[in-house]
């Protein structure tokens, strides 16, 4: 069959895998590869395992895979074939050097750019779809430009907005696509060339357009946006817990002013993810690079709220179990950053785990679907931690639960069952809210939700 297009996405990762199958899914016309330099990852693709949980995902993979979508680890006849190419590569915060601890780690970008150069025969349309500091485009061009071939490349930025767990949902339903060029013919040209992709299931007064900076910016700016709403509730859960008012109340009541709305303002032990933090800083390592130090510091208190709410977490299990968790077994229920995914990248789980290793605690951890990325995340504690996947099982025997992660089955689960099998007094801290504080507390548990009052027995 002859395709219409030939579309490649380098990178088979959270954004890659499923941003490509929902093109493949809704255009079958097209022909869309991904590639990626992890075989184990591909081979997970192509299999009936795929490398990440994701609602809904299985079925869009299998609909389009071998019809009109591929996963690879040929990068070069993938670049050779494509007139497309999605970079969709990690862009993590950098660990060594200039910037180490905020910027963006753009080593994985770059070496994408080399080998467009090194495999290119003819003219491409190269997009960003990973996250990267405003301007990045630029370098993106200059290294292209410098092929020998005397080859033309058009950069677009087209970041991606999706949420994991929501990703299926949110990529056949997007609140808008966002695509970013140079004001060139060349540039809108390119432009058009995408918007024609994403018209084929997005409604057109979805998908926006911008001048190539604006389009980087909005995606750092977006995730600031909303990690501060985050941090903003949080930080009033402090005050809440002080003041004795109920934090669900307080948001509640704010939400319902249209100008606010209610999204985002689920007090919790702490926002996770591979992305919020790591987008955060880098705008704040960017804001210090022009010299916008009240910016930067604005921003990095985003932050900074954040890792409080995680320590306070784990201070008020220390303070409500008598100023000593040396040798208590406490469960963990839930391990991935949020519900409906196996990914635990900068999960509060993983703080929280740390603190409680330090204060010696016999920890179990459960989850429906992140146990396996827990284990792998904490090796080196071997003997210190038992991985249990169900949750009776795993909460038996212990004198304290921790709500980590908001999975919907932790609210069906039957407590007055937990609790007979718990070591008394037997304490509940719910850092999502997910469960019924005054219907545990009569059942004999001491209850500590964020941001509302302790329902205690003592
Ligand atoms: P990921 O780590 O899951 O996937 C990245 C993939 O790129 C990995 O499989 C890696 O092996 C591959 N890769 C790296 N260098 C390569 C190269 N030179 N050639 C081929 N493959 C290469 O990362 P992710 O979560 O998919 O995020 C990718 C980008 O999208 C990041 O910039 C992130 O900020 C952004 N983003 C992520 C999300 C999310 O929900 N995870 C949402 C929106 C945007
Ligand atoms: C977030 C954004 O929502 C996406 O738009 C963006 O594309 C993505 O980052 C990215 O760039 O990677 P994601 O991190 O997958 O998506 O998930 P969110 O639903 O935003 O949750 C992030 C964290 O905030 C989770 O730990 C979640 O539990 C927490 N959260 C969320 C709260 O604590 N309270 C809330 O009210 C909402």
């Amino acid at each position: 069959m002859k395709f219409e297009k030939d579309i490649l996405c380098v990178g088979a990762g959270y954004v890659g895998g499923p941003t490509m199958a929902m093109i493949a899914y809704k255009c079958p016309q097209y022909k869309v590869t991904v590639v990626d330099i992890n075989p184990t990852r591909i081979a997970q693709w192509n299999s009936p395992n795929l490398p990440i949980y994701e609602p809904g995902l299985q079925e869009v993979v299998e609909a389009a895979r071998g019809r009109n979508l591929f996963f690879s680890t040929d990068i070069e006849k993938g670049i050779e074939e494509a007139g497309i190419i999605f970079v969709c590569v990690n862009t993590p915060t950098k660990t060594f050097g200039e910037g180490a601890g905020l910027a963006s780690d753009l080593q994985y970008l770059e070496k994408t750019a080399r080998q467009i150069i090194q495999s290119a025969n003819s003219p491409k349309i190269i997009i960003e779809k990973s996250t990267l500091p405003v301007r990045t485009a630029q370098a993106m061009e200059r290294i292209l430009a410098s092929n020998p071939k005397g080859i033309h490349f058009d950069v677009l930025s087209n970041p991606e907005f999706l949420a994991e767990g929501d990703a299926i949902k949110d990529l056949e339903n997007p609140d808008r696509v966002l695509i970013g060029s140079r004001e060139t013919a060349n540039g809108i040209k390119a432009r058009e060339e995408l918007i024609e992709i994403y018209a084929n299931w997005v409604p057109r007064e979805h998908i926006i357009s911008s001048n190539i900076w604006s389009s980087e910016l909005a995606k750092l700016v977006a995730n600031a946006f909303l990690a501060q709403r985050i941090s903003s509730i949080n930080s009033i859960s402090a005050l809440c817990e002080a003041s004795e008012a109920d934090v669900s109340e307080v948001a509640r009541a704010v939400g319902m002013d249209s100008r606010v709305g209610p999204k985002f303002l689920n007090s919790s032990v702490g926002f996770g993810g591979s992305c919020f933090q790591k987008d955060i800083l880098n705008l704040v390592y960017i804001c210090r690079h022009y010299g916008l130090n009240e910016v930067a510091d604005y921003w990095q208190r985003v932050v900074d709220i954040n890792n409080y709410q995680k320590g306070r977490f784990v201070m008020n299990m220390l303070k409500a179990m008598f100023n000593t968790l040396a040798g208590k077994r406490i469960c963990l229920l839930g391990f991935a950053f949020k519900a409906d995914t196996g990914d635990t990248r900068e999960s509060p789980a993983l703080f929280i785990t740390k603190k409680l290793l330090d204060e010696r605690v016999n920890l179990v951890i459960t989850d429906p679907a992140a146990l396996e990325n827990a284990k792998f995340d904490l090796q080196g504690t071997e003997g210190q931690i038992d991985f249990v996947a169900d949750p009776y099982e795993a909460i038996a025997g212990c004198e304290a639960v921790a709500v980590i992660t908001e999975w919907g089955i932790y609210k069906e689960l039957d407590f007055e069952r937990i609790f007979s099998s718990m070591t008394k007094p037997a304490f509940i801290f719910d850092g999502r809210n997910i469960l019924d504080h005054h219907r545990l507390f009569k059942m004999g548990f001491n209850v500590f939700p964020i941001g509302k009052p302790a329902l205690t027995h003592f």
